[in-house]
């Protein structure tokens, strides 16, 4: 009987032993090397994360080459969108002071979903903001359902030309309504 136990204590031990043995080299060969340096993650990841090549610009990295869409976006209602945003990160389109493809700008239904993706009427849509009823919107206008939004808006400064067409109206009232 006592004999027995001892042998059971002794495997018990040695399953034990060997467990925690596992976990000990297990450890030293599977955790990174640089794990732990300044807390628990892999400290190689800072570097990593610093090292890696610059996707997207701001909107001063266009300026140089663009100045006038530059200028007119600045000065208008788009005045803060990213022009990265509704283009493609500078990436893909400039390479060492290049241009090097082609920027997407989007034209006609895609140009429309642009649009209304951020101003289309909807639930949860923000009250102060401007926003349209697509369909409506055209209706109102008296044109048909497939006008892009840039045949009667500049893309850069939308309110340009309605501005534009309010003053040489010359309607007193619809001019002073803005
Ligand atoms: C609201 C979305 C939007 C923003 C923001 C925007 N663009 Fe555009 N851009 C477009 C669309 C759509 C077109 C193509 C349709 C058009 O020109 O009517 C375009 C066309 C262009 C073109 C080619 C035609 C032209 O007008 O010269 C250039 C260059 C351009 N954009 C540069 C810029 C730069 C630079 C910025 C930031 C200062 C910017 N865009 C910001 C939507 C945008
Ligand atoms: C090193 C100069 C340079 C920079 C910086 C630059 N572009 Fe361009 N881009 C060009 C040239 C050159 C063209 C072709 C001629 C033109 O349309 O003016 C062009 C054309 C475009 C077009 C029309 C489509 C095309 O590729 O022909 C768009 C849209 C555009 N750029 C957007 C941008 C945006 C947005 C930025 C900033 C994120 C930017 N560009 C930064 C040089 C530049
Ligand atoms: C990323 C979101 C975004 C996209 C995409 C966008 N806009 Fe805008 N738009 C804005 C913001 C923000 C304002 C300024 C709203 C304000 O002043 O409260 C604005 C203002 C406007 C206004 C002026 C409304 C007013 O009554 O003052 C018009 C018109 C307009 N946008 C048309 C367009 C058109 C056309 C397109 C597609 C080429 C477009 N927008 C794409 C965010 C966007
Ligand atoms: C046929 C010309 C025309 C077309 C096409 C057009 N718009 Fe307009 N849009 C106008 C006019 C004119 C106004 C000013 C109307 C007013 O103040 O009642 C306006 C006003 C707006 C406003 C401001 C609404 C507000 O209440 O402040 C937004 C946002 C707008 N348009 C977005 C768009 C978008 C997005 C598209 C494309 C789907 C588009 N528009 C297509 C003529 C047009």
């Amino acid at each position: 009987m006592r004999d027995n136990s001892k042998v059971f204590a002794i495997r018990l031990l040695l399953v034990l032993v060997g467990i925690i043995a596992l976990v000990v080299i297990g450890r030293k060969i599977m955790l990174p090397k640089s794990w732990g340096e300044y807390g628990y993650y892999r400290g190689d990841y800072i570097n990593e994360e610093a090292n890696r090549n610059m996707k997207y610009g701001t909107n001063d990295t266009c300026k140089s080459c663009h100045e006038e869409v530059y200028q007119l976006k600045a000065h208008s209602v788009h005045k803060n969108l990213s022009c990265e945003m509704c283009h493609a990160p500078i990436v893909e389109h400039v390479k060492e002071g290049k241009k090097i493809a082609k920027m997407p700008s989007v034209q006609n239904k895609e140009q429309i979903a642009l649009c209304l993706s951020c101003h289309q009427e909807g639930i949860g849509r923000p009250k102060n903001f401007p926003l349209i009823d697509h369909q409506k919107h055209l209706r109102d206008q008296k044109v048909k359902p497939t006008h892009s939004c840039d045949q009667c808006h500049t893309v850069h400064d939308p309110m340009e030309n309605i501005t534009h067409a309010r003053k040489i109206t010359t309607l007193k009232e619809v001019v002073d309504e803005r």
